[in-house]
């Protein structure tokens, strides 16, 4: 198929010259080739440009490089010329990649050096997090991020849509979880934890939050999709579950006499057939609003200890022959594995879900370090790394930081983060999906602080997940982050300042 687009050179848009000239070695992440031919050319004044989708050279081009099928379709090919620009791909979202490394250097410059770029990603989960529950942003906000992921060639965005802090999405069975459990006598985190964990009627003039309607989440997912971004809702259970319980008490444990439900508790009773119940009516209504095939259904930091006292839950362990609280909590997840997987959905969940036995066919987010990961990997199980000593994006980037959990985490730690190792056996790697930066929002609370938070730092993460590791090079992209700190700053994103070098070790 040949496509000429002379139209998409306008839409192009023309940047402002932040430096005198641009070229492949501006584009993060680093691409797997290129080689800098004759001259200079602008994008907008290409007088053609050659598109070429499915077509048998752009196979034969990059033939011997064993790519997987899901490599293929993301590939491309971009040569820029003084009379034009030509792109080869398999796929739209090869094309759609390719003209991202024409946005990103026409950005640093629209003076570009004449080139040609052979590209293709190394992972195929190059992943973001953002915890909208203790900290709600509004769509537009969202999909401000979805856009930088895109030129990023990030491809999957993991809503924490649901947490003990604030419900934040519609769900029609169960109108208290928005109408109640979505908002807070104060929108500060730790002012509300402070004045006592209250959520309040929607209708009370004092009450801060939101939630994404319907219509909202399918807006964002029609953005997402327009940019080859796959979201991934993340419902959690069975603890962080203290906004549900405010909403329906029903859903916790009994105290230890059988007499009464407990309450300001942020786990549910896996013992009561009501909580499958609920958690399966959400998931339903959830499943609806989602394509893809990944529910994360949380999993982590679930406290286990009135599990032990309940005898709602006593008896279900009796009843299920469960020798522990740990193997009750891998109970409830594997129920709710076979509702996904019956649902045509595979369950993605935090490394605790490891415990007590994991579930068949679940992905692991490995997050307390990598050790949960490789446990995964070895018994057969997709994992997708997301370690806190790298990936936190909630972590302080200068010792400095203004609101940020202690540990401290500059972007050449971020960027330092290898996902295959030793621990891995060669015949396994391919269980390892990707990675991801998790954005939470406990001390993130103004737009400009999450900007500043993922910004660079995400820089390093997609480079880390598209980039052949050989092509790593911290001084290089460090470089790189500086030109394009200078970029966020024209396109209105706010991000840390990496200078001067000696500065926190970045
Ligand atoms: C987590 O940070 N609790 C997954
Ligand atoms: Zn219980």
């Amino acid at each position: 198929m040949k496509i000429r687009l002379i139209a998409l050179a306008a839409a192009l848009l023309a940047a402002n010259s932040l430096f005198a000239q641009s070229g492949p070695k501006d584009i993060i992440p680093a691409p797997v080739q290129y080689e800098i031919t004759q001259g200079t050319t602008r994008l907008p004044q290409a007088k053609d440009m050659d598109i070429r989708i499915g077509e048998k050279k752009f196979f034969s081009r990059i033939k011997g490089f064993g790519l997987e099928d899901w490599q293929v379709k993301s590939a491309y090919y971009l040569e820029l010329t003084p009379k034009g620009l030509h792109i080869e791909a398999a796929d739209q979202e090869g094309f759609f990649y390719a003209i991202q490394s024409a946005y990103m250097m026409n950005f640093v410059s629209p003076d570009i050096q004449c080139c040609k770029i052979l590209d293709w990603p190394r992972f195929r989960h190059r992943g973001m997090m953002l915890d909208v529950s203790r900290n709600f942003q509004p769509k537009e906000f969202v999909m401000k991020q979805l856009d930088m992921m895109a030129l990023l060639k990030m491809n999957r965005f993991h809503f924490h849509l649901v947490d003990h802090p604030g419900w934040r999405i519609q769900i029609d069975k169960y109108p208290l979880l928005t109408s109640f459990s979505a908002w807070r006598t104060k929108n500060d985190w730790q002012d509300w934890i402070a004045d006592g964990q209250r959520f309040l009627d929607r209708k009370d003039p004092a009450a801060e939050g939101g939630f994404y309607t319907k219509k909202d989440i399918a807006d964002i997912l029609a953005y997402a999709a327009a940019r080859h971004i796959e979201v991934i809702p993340e419902i959690e259970m069975p603890g962080h579950n203290y906004e549900c319980i405010a909403a329906y008490p029903y859903l916790s444990c009994m105290d230890a006499e059988g007499k009464e439900h407990l309450k300001r508790v942020q786990e549910l009773c896996p013992g009561n057939e009501q909580v499958y119940e609920f958690l399966q009516n959400v998931l339903k209504e959830v499943f609806a609003m989602f394509p893809s095939k990944y529910i994360h259904i949380g999993g982590d930091e679930a406290g286990k200890g009135n599990w032990a006292k309940c005898p709602v839950c006593q008896a279900k362990m009796k009843a299920e022959g469960l020798k522990s609280v740990e193997e009750l909590q891998s109970y409830l997840i594997k129920r709710m594995e076979k509702f996904a997987n019956d649902n045509g959905k595979t369950i993605i969940g935090w490394d605790e879900i490891l415990e007590g036995g994991l579930a068949p066919n679940a992905t692991v987010m490995s997050w307390r370090g990598t050790e949960g990961g490789h446990k995964a990997i070895a018994d057969g199980h997709d994992v997708i790394f997301s370690p806190t000593q790298c990936y936190y994006l909630d972590y302080m980037q200068a010792r400095d930081q203004y609101r940020a959990v202690g540990a401290y985490q500059p972007l050449k730690q971020t960027y330092s983060f290898e996902p295959i190792d030793e621990n891995i056996a060669p015949e396994n790697v391919h269980h390892v999906l990707g990675v991801q930066g998790n954005l939470w929002t406990e001390f993130v609370n103004e737009q400009w602080h999450a900007e500043t938070m993922l910004y660079p730092r995400l820089f390093a993460i997609a480079e880390t997940g598209w980039s052949q590791p050989e092509k790593k090079d911290y001084d290089a992209f460090r470089t790189r982050a500086m030109t394009w700190n200078k970029v966020l700053d024209y396109l209105g994103y706010c991000h840390y300042d990496l200078a001067p070098k000696e500065k926190d070790g970045n």
